[in-house]
């Protein structure tokens, strides 16, 4: 398998919901004036706590310094993995799932730390620049490394980059159980023909930005055990949405598409407080059973919480299988 490191530098950022106001001119610009920045990944996740932006530094540029703008100190490069075809594994799951024990578990084994944004294409993990060493040393006996550079891939080299430097190996440390909540929506991971995107773009305006204003009264006593989430991202001109059901109705139903008719995903939020961007292990713990279940999941890291979404039939075995984890930590 190919394991490539993108041409993205990247930021991690949130906006504070009463300072969107601040921003509505750049993020316009940057999800529907394509031809207007040089930004190649642009991703925009609203979740209750605020808007998490992830973008490469020309997208970076567009944001205006503001006190509403929290901004990750580190470069994060994007990883994907590319499997070249040969169907050597015989499972059918999709997402984070099929990278949990390749690329995920070994990163969190030599305590690299990790940001995911799983999209309706594919999977990337994000990580810190300053950790490129160890993570190819991590991952060099699994894959092939290319690094992309101008539009192509180069064979990374290996010398060139590790100097066979871990990080304290293998004592292994206790992770910390962190809560989940597990909220009533059903999601839907979406795509469209991002020349389409003008046509959606009033509805994607009040999705995004006039979610909290509701102009109809929809509080119904089941709304609040229901989460606000919503993922937009435009990376290498590849448009990718995660919506619930609610949001997915106001679209017009010709434009989006998904894999498979009526597939639901149910959400699982992880973390009780913020979970910052030291600790390694989170993305690896729910992961690792899902993979040993062979159950499907992506993967939304926020820049407060990690969000995982699991197939709407499984969500019964994976709250058990957490709720195992917590009741009897592995040794
Ligand atoms: N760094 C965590 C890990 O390696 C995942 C990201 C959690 N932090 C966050 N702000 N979402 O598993």
């Amino acid at each position: 398998m190919d394991l490539h490191i993108l041409d993205h530098r990247l930021r991690v950022t949130s906006i504070a919901k009463n300072g969107l106001v601040h921003f509505t001119h750049p993020l316009i610009k940057l999800i529907f004036l394509r031809n207007r920045t040089r930004c190649k990944f642009f991703s925009l996740t609203e979740t209750p706590e605020n808007y998490t932006v992830v973008l490469d530094e020309e997208g970076f540029k567009e944001l205006p310094p503001s006190e509403h703008l929290q901004v990750e100190s580190s470069i994060w490069l994007p990883l994907n993995v590319v499997s070249n075809g040969n169907a050597s594994s015989s499972s059918q799951a999709v997402g984070v799932t099929k990278i949990a024990k390749s690329v995920i578990a070994p990163l969190a084994q030599q305590h690299v730390s990790v940001f995911m944004l799983s999209t309706y294409q594919t999977d990337f993990i994000l990580v810190r620049e300053n950790d490129l060493s160890v993570v190819v040393s991590s991952l060099e006996e699994e894959f092939n490394i290319y690094k992309e550079v101008g539009g192509e891939s180069v064979p990374l080299n290996c010398q060139d980059v590790s100097n066979g430097l871990q990080k304290n190996g293998k004592e292994a440390i206790q992770p910390t159980v962190h809560p989940v909540l597990i909220p009533k929506n059903q999601f839907c991971v979406m795509s469209l023909d991002p020349d389409t995107l003008p046509s959606i773009a009033t509805i994607l305006i009040d999705v995004l930005f006039y979610s909290s204003s509701p102009k109809e009264e929809t509080h119904s006593s089941s709304s609040q055990d229901c989460i606000e989430f919503f993922s937009f991202s435009l990376i290498d001109g590849y448009v990718s949405l995660v919506m619930d059901t609610e949001a997915q109705r106001r679209f017009p139903a010709d434009l989006l598409f998904t894999s498979s008719s009526g597939e639901l995903w149910r959400m699982v939020r992880i973390g009780g407080h913020p979970l910052g961007f030291d600790e390694c292990g989170i993305v690896a713990q729910i992961s690792q059973p899902l993979a040993d279940s062979d159950i499907s999941a992506y993967y939304i890291s926020t820049f407060s919480f990690d969000h995982a979404l699991v197939p709407e039939e499984d969500i019964g075995s994976v709250t058990d299988m957490l709720q195992h984890q917590r009741t009897e930590p592995a040794t």
